[in-house]
């Protein structure tokens, strides 16, 4: 059992100083979890693993918010990544591997006839917007799950401070899985709308007759499609969702896993649409760093060799029976239940009358970690975590965890169990 984080909170009041929030990422920080009894700073990790500074380890099922997609230190992508650090990481002109990386996506991607780098998938997804807009010259964009950091789309959520008011009326939200919702949107507001983004799946599990009718209504209001795959990419089929669903897009954006954990994103569409970037401002420093295509061509050889894609869903299946049978064997049915698509699995938790989905959620991480698991919503398979044994660690490490949460709301004082301030919400947009 592991209770030891005198390190972790002692980096934390020494971070507080010098870093707002303590993290780079809202997802990574204390926010996150039970103030004092979790792990906020990771040492190493290896495969499936991560050592916290305390030396406590964990299976990792966030993946580091889901770009580690073989594991951790992974010798292929290492190698290359060294290689190609002996002859440069970034240069005064383009290389050769910005055309090799294009070449592959466009054969993997059904809509990839052109594409461009970005570091972030917010950098791709802003690029996407701006190129929809200079293509029908329309101000308006509607949208249906998480799009990045930007002030387009951030204006659109509850967190939205520091988005001028002007930039926030331009975006508008649509209910995922409903078609009729969308229409509403387009068929009230007459040629405004310049482009729909969606995850064309996800937390919540898409409906495929719903992607149809998205591409019927964004051609009969002259609208550009836009696919935002960077969770989808490379895990539910290597050519994204649109492969997987048959659903073609106009333009597609992907991140996160594509380089294992290297800072790599991309655009990709139909050439009518992504020749539009020769005049739109879409031009950074670190566009072409190197380091980051030889990861990225490495992991997809990898991903494919593997055949990775088939091993996240027979992973998936196995790990949601194993869960649903634990959640049945502790009666714990009326809080959690498993949920999403096999390629990406998830514990979802619902309230009791006297506990919200918050003060459960909290319950169960302090549970989780204290089994060395770091889990949030999602099961963010990598390769390594279908290594010999992670599966069965992990469900014995959950069978734990599950029981520990059964003992605290089973007890008179669910929330007295609780060590530390209860998780808090960024805010919710996966709805
Ligand atoms: C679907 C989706 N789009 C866009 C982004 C933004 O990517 P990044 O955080 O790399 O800017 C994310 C990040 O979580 C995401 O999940």
């Amino acid at each position: 059992m592991i209770n030891q984080f005198q390190k972790s909170n002692a980096l934390y009041q020494r971070a507080l100083k010098t870093i707002p929030l303590a993290s780079q990422t809202f997802s990574k920080s204390a926010m996150m979890y039970v103030n004092g009894v979790s792990p906020l700073f990771i040492d190493h990790g290896k495969g499936a693993y991560v050592w916290d500074v305390d030396g406590n380890q964990y299976i990792d099922y966030v993946s580091a918010l889901m770009p580690v997609i073989l594991g951790y230190c992974d010798e292929d992508i290492n190698r290359a990544i060294i290689e190609q650090l002996d002859k440069g990481i970034i240069f005064s002109l383009s290389s050769e591997l910005e055309i090799a990386l294009s070449e592959k996506l466009v054969e993997l991607i059904p809509c990839a006839e052109m594409v461009r780098f970005g570091k972030n998938g917010s950098d791709a997804t802003s690029a996407a917007i701006r190129i929809a807009r200079a293509y029908n010259g329309r101000d308006k964009v509607a949208v249906a799950g998480y799009h990045g950091w930007h002030d387009w789309y951030i204006g659109s959520t509850a967190r939205h401070l520091g988005v001028p008011d002007a930039v926030r009326g331009l975006t508008e939200t649509f209910k995922y899985n409903d078609a009729e919702s969308l229409e509403t949107l387009l068929k009230n507001s007459p040629n405004e709308f310049s482009a729909v983004i969606l995850e064309p799946d996800g937390a919540v599990p898409v409906n495929s007759e719903f992607l149809q009718q998205v591409r019927g209504l964004t051609e009969k209001y002259g609208v550009v499609l836009i696919f935002d795959e960077i969770v989808t990419g490379f895990r539910i089929h290597m050519g994204g969702a649109q492969a997987f669903y048959g659903v073609v897009p106009d333009l597609a954006t992907f991140g996160k896993a594509m380089g294992n954990g290297m800072p790599i994103s991309a655009i990709v569409g139909q050439q009518r649409f992504m020749k539009k970037m020769d005049d739109i401002f879409f031009s950074g420093t670190f566009g072409g760093e190197t380091l980051s295509l030889v990861a990225s061509l490495a992991t997809i050889h990898k991903l494919e060799e593997k055949k990775a894609v088939s091993v996240f869903s027979q992973l998936g299946n196995m790990m949601m029976i194993g869960v649903e049978k634990l959640i049945a064997i502790h009666q714990m049915s009326h809080v959690l239940s498993v949920s999403g698509g096999a390629w990406w699995p998830r514990i979802t938790v619902a309230p009791t009358e006297a506990l919200t989905v918050l003060d459960i959620t909290s319950l169960f991480r302090q549970s989780l970690i204290s089994q060395g698991l770091l889990l949030g919503g999602g099961f963010n398979f990598s390769l390594a975590h279908s290594d010999a044994g992670v599966a069965d660690d992990t469900l014995s490490r959950l069978d734990a965890s599950v029981e520990q949460l059964q003992y605290y709301l089973n007890s008179d004082k669910p929330m007295q169990h609780l060590a530390g301030d209860p998780i808090q919400p960024v805010f919710q947009v996966r709805k």
